[in-house]
This record gives C-alpha cells, sequence and structure tokens, in this order.
C-alpha cells in the first residue's frame, strides 16, 4: 500500500578528508559525513508523479516523461519503482537542500539518496542501505562518468569510512575526536572536469604521476594510522603533504591554495582541498581553541562559508 500522508527523508553531505582522485585509480580515502548541511524531500499527495526542485527552477512531472527519461531524478525514482514490481509513485516530490551545488559536499549523492529512500516510502516499501547505496551508484554514474564510489557510501551509510574502490567501505577508528573547518570557495567546479584531466594525466604520462598517486595512497594510510592514534600533529602534516600532491595532480586553484595558506597560518595543524578540486569546498584541521580564530582567516581570505564538523566515532555533528 502506498503511503499518502505527508513526510519527509533526508541525506547528509560529506566531506573527504584525504585521498580523492587517487581513489579512482584504487588507492585507499577517508570520508566523513557532515550533518550540518541536508538535502530533504518533502513527499505530498498529488495526482501523478511530480519531481521538483525549486532552487534549481525544475519540475517533472509524470505526463512529460518522455522528454525526461534520462533525467537523473527521474532514473532514481524510476529505478525505485522498478525495484518493487510497482508503478511510478503518485506523489509529488519537493526536493530542497542546503549542501552547496557542485562544491565537493557531495550534494548529488545526497539528492539520489534522499529521493530514492523518499520513492520507497511512497510505495509503502523501505529500501536497504545496500541497495540504495548500489542505486545511488548507478545515477552518479550518470553525473560523473567514473565515480569511485565513496560520495554515495559514505552519504548512504552516515559513517566515517575507509573506502578502497570495488572493496566497499569499513568505518575507521576514531582515537581522539577532532574538529574539522569546511570552507567554501564560492567557485562551482565539475568533478566529472577534474577526475577527466587527471584520466588525461595518468594516460599520457603514467611515469610521471602514477607514482604522485601512489604517494597518496601512503599519505592515507598513515593519516588513518594517525588518527586512531591521536596523533592530530601528524594528521595535519599528512593533510599538508595531500594538498601538495593534489596540487602536483593539478586540481587546486589559486583561491583554493589561498584558503589552505590562510588556514596555516591562522595556526591550522594542516588543510587541504577536498574533493574534485579546481574550486568547492577545503578543510583545515583546527582545535577547539583556535577554531573560531582559524574559521574568521578564512572568511577574510574569501571563504563564503565556513561550516565545523567533529570528527568520532559516532556521526559527526555539525556546529
Ligand atoms: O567532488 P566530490 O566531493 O564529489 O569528490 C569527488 C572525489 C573524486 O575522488 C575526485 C572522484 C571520485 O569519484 O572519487
Amino acid at each position: 500500500m502506498s503511503s499518502r500522508a505527508e513526510f519527509q527523508t533526508t541525506a547528509p553531505g560529506k566531506v573527504i578528508l584525504l585521498g580523492e582522485h587517487a581513489v579512482v585509480y584504487g588507492q585507499p580515502a577517508l570520508a566523513v559525513p557532515v550533518t550540518s548541511v541536508s538535502v530533504t524531500v518533502t513527499v505530498t499527495p498529488a495526482p501523478d508523479l511530480v519531481i521538483e526542485a525549486p532552487d534549481l527552477a525544475l519540475t517533472l512531472t509524470a505526463q512529460d516523461e518522455a522528454n525526461h527519461l534520462d533525467h537523473p531524478l527521474f532514473q532514481m525514482v524510476h529505478r525505485v519503482a522498478q525495484r518493487f514490481g510497482h508503478l511510478l509513485p503518485r506523489q509529488r516530490f519537493r526536493i530542497t537542500s542546503t549542501i552547496p551545488f557542485a562544491s565537493g559536499l557531495g550534494s548529488g549523492a545526497a539528492v539520489s539518496a534522499a529521493l530514492g529512500r523518499a520513492a520507497a516510502q511512497a510505495l509503502g516499501q523501505r529500501l536497504s542501505d545496500d541497495e540504495l547505496n548500489a542505486m545511488v551508484y548507478d545515477i552518479e554514474r550518470i553525473h560523473h562518468g567514473t565515480p569511485s564510489g565513496i560520495d554515495n557510501t559514505v552519504i548512504v551509510y552516515q559513517k566515517p569510512v575507509y573506502f578502497i574502490r570495488g572493496q566497499g567501505a569499513v568505518p575507521f577508528e576514531v582515537g581522539v575526536p577532532f574538529t574539522i573547518l569546511i570552507a567554501d570557495t564560492g567557485q562551482t567546479a565539475l568533478t566529472r572536469e577534474s577526475v577527466g584531466d587527471v584520466r588525461h594525466l595518468m594516460e599520457s604520462a603514467p611515469d610521471r604521476y602514477q607514482p604522485i598517486v601512489q604517494r597518496i595512497g601512503q599519505v592515507v594510510e598513515s593519516a588513518r594510522a594517525a588518527i586512531a592514534l591521536g596523533q592530530h600533529a601528524q594528521l595535519g602534516a599528512l593533510m599538508d603533504e595531500n594538498h601538495a600532491l593534489l596540487d602536483q595532480l593539478t586540481v587546486s586553484s589559486p583561491q583554493l591554495d589561498r584558503l589552505v595558506t590562510a588556514a596555516r597560518q591562522a595556526g591550522a595543524l594542516g588543510a587541504k582541498l577536498s574533493g574534485g578540486g579546481r574550486g568547492g569546498n577545503m578543510i583545515a584541521l583546527v582545535t577547539p581553541d583556535s577554531s573560531a580564530h582559524i574559521a574568521d582567516a578564512l572568511r577574510h581570505a574569501g571563504a563564503v562559508r565556513v561550516l565545523s564538523t567533529v570528527v568520532s566515532n559516532t556521526t559527526p555533528q555539525g556546529g
């Protein structure tokens, strides 16, 4: 039986701590959910299926199905309906988000995850996290081409993850909780493009770029050990090295470098870009005492928004 009452589903944002880009080539990466930003899908009764995203001025309707069959939002609802052998749900799905678009915080995967959960509930069904994760990954492939799967995994399971492409994710141990600031350059950048450019470098000059990717993998392993032992100074140094390696992969930008430098000068233990790069967000490792001062320095250096999140073995809380 399908649900006729109004209800909402949500999904958090995410941030990659270390290992982006190299993760596409089989190296490990660490990522955490960010609960202070999220996507909400509000489902209300309607005569037929409507999917609307007012922030994007987008409305998809069942009557108009032929025109948007390939649209990722429509595909998500369609796949969930297929899974349960059901016709499309007859409800209105209204998508709102506080996750900035195309900025490395996982907005695409979060929209798919919240919409998939909403579609299942609208049909009176429930998707397991494993099923939802596989579906969101399929939709990510429409957006990105060759995603590693890290975004959908951390957003669907809502846990800090150590992730290797093709092997799935395991939780990582956090010996002593730590605070990360997440600062937005305000510049959107398409992950598909930066991933494509890195692929081109890897194919055209593997002798030069393969060692960089491998070194990122080693940095991630060392960072995982430092996090488990609560060695935050060591973790910060590894974040700095990861940023330098990403810069060599050509995915930093002047704005990202400016914020990274500002954070370090204001006392951050380490700082790096996060996600696809070329814009979007950077992260800085701070102490509770230095957090406000470093956030001010980041704003002063041009950050349009600064979030903070505490990473611990439980789901992180935003601030
Ligand atoms: O830009 P984001 O946060 O969606 O991150 C992409 C992470 C990459 O490693 C660059 C690509 C991927 O699919 O893992």
